[in-house]
């Protein structure tokens, strides 16, 4: 046996201590050789808990496949799978699951998910910092029904939002577009990708990531004023399944209501933001949002309709 085959093994009984006993019996080896094992994982980084006449568990939460997809709801992935099929792959480091997800699943209903991203990648051409086992990074990959492209990012960030306030007990809310803030802080973003088939001129595969930042710390210089974390440790494969599903069934409402679920999670209406607007700046208030999930702002008696972009939002005086 090796320290991998022990790690599989803990990772399976992930909620549970086991003795080293149970252990020796399972691998066929002494007890001794099973501490031996355990002190070669925690020096890989590995964080478990040895407690006296109890045994091991691991006391960080690792991606498991099958605990992902025990969790899945058959109902709210219908109508997005081929007779309730869906894949997942996890991995412990990987470049980016986006670009993953984007050569190796572009049929059928896929997730990939990541304790690490060494290129994890951003809106607008930024990278996202998604350092080790403090996060969880993961991307949905499915064929899209709707070509309202804006509708996965919209249904994305209600899910996210509403599933990570449940998770660290506090409100979070949604900075257009799909910037998930904590308080005054940014703790998840999300990128969504599509597939353009010029031969049907259809948008063939939709790929939408997420990363969250649980308990990250140390942020780069250029992004730590404005990110942060949940502040909470908790299971990562219920958390991606659990926002897996609240997408689906986001998606499975008429429009106007995703947008009304949206707007009530939005962090920026009523206040004013500021925006780049035919290449001027512009100080605005934001109103509402359009079925297309376009931000209305007024100022006076103009009205801007911002369709992508960035805003900063002021103060409510300024
Ligand atoms: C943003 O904040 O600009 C969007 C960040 C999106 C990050 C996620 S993490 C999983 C997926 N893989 C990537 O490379 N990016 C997305």
């Amino acid at each position: 046996m090796t320290k991998n085959d022990l790690l599989e093994f803990l990772k399976k009984n992930q909620h549970q201590y086991i003795s080293g006993e149970q252990l020796a019996a399972e691998f066929g080896i002494t007890r001794a050789g099973i501490w031996k094992h355990i002190k070669k994982l925690q020096e890989d980084g590995v964080k478990i808990d040895g407690v006296t006449n109890k045994g091991y568990k691991l006391s960080q939460s690792l991606l498991l496949a099958e605990e992902i997809l025990d969790d899945i709801s058959p109902a709210a992935i219908k109508s997005f799978s081929v007779g309730g099929k869906i894949a997942c792959e996890v991995f412990e480091s990987i470049d980016s699951t986006n670009t993953y997800a984007k050569i190796n699943h572009q049929q059928g209903l896929s997730l990939i998910c990541a304790s690490e991203q060494t290129a994890g990648r951003g809106r607008r051409g930024n990278s996202f910092y998604s350092p080790k086992n403090t996060g969880v990074y993961f991307s949905i990959a499915f064929q899209p029904t709707t070509s309202q492209t804006n509708t996965y990012t919209v249904a994305a960030a209600v899910a996210a939002c509403k599933v990570l306030s449940k998770v660290c007990n506090n409100e979070t809310k949604i900075k257009w577009v799909n910037d998930i803030f904590l308080k005054n802080r940014k703790v998840c973003g999300i990128l969504t990708e599509g597939t353009f088939d010029f031969e049907t001129s259809t948008l063939s595969n939709v790929i939408v990531g997420i990363g969250i930042n649980l308990e990250t710390s140390d942020f780069p210089e250029e992004i730590k004023n404005k990110a942060g974390a949940l502040g909470v440790s908790c299971n990562h494969n219920k958390l991606i399944a659990d926002i897996t599903n609240e997408f689906f069934q986001t998606l499975s409402q008429p429009q106007e209501e995703i947008i009304k679920e949206y707007s009530s999670l939005s962090l920026v209406l009523g206040k004013h933001v500021e925006f780049i607007y035919e290449n001027h700046q512009r100080i605005a208030i934001a109103k509402s949002f359009n079925l297309e999930g376009n931000l209305i702002c007024q100022s006076g008696e103009k009205e801007y309709v911002l369709k992508a972009g960035e805003i900063s939002v002021l103060g409510d005086f300024y």
